[in-house]
């Protein structure tokens, strides 16, 4: 019984903080029950892809460029790269670089975590 509180207390603070992190969606604020948001269409895959940790992977070390909330700046637009790229030709770019782009932006884990997480842009 505990643990299920537990479980769902730290569901909602990943929930909250995916939401409280960057004034992306500021207009979505209901705050008492996730399955209501809207930002996350996927729910139904249980959580495969990390939103809040793919979002602060990419806050660290792609929105100089990308801006916080995706829509670009010295790189392109990624809003909806998902629809374009599939997870693993994203995870190609990170890896190796395009154009301008640097290679080895991320490493490790984070490249498969950022990946799967924008191919779902859409
Ligand atoms: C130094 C600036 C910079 C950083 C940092 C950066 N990018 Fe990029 N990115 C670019 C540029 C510029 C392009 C366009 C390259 C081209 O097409 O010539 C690009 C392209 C991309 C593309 C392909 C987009 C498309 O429409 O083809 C993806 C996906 C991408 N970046 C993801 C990331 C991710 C994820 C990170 C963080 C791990 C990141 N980028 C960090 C500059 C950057």
């Amino acid at each position: 019984m505990k643990k299920w509180l537990l479980t769902m207390l730290f569901g909602t603070a990943l929930v909250l903080g995916a939401c409280g992190g960057g004034d992306d969606n500021a207009s979505e604020e209901p705050a008492d029950n996730g399955d209501t948001g809207t930002e996350e269409p996927s729910d139904s895959e249980g959580g495969a892809v990390d939103t809040a940790a793919a979002e602060d992977v990419f806050k660290s070390n792609c929105a100089s460029c990308h801006g916080a909330d995706l829509s670009g700046g010295n790189g392109p637009d990624l809003t909806q790269v998902g629809s374009k790229l599939s997870s693993d030709e994203i995870a190609d770019i990170i890896k190796n670089g395009k154009g301008s782009m640097p290679a080895g932006m991320a490493s490790g884990d984070d490249v498969q975590l950022l990946a799967d997480w924008l191919a779902q842009k859409k």
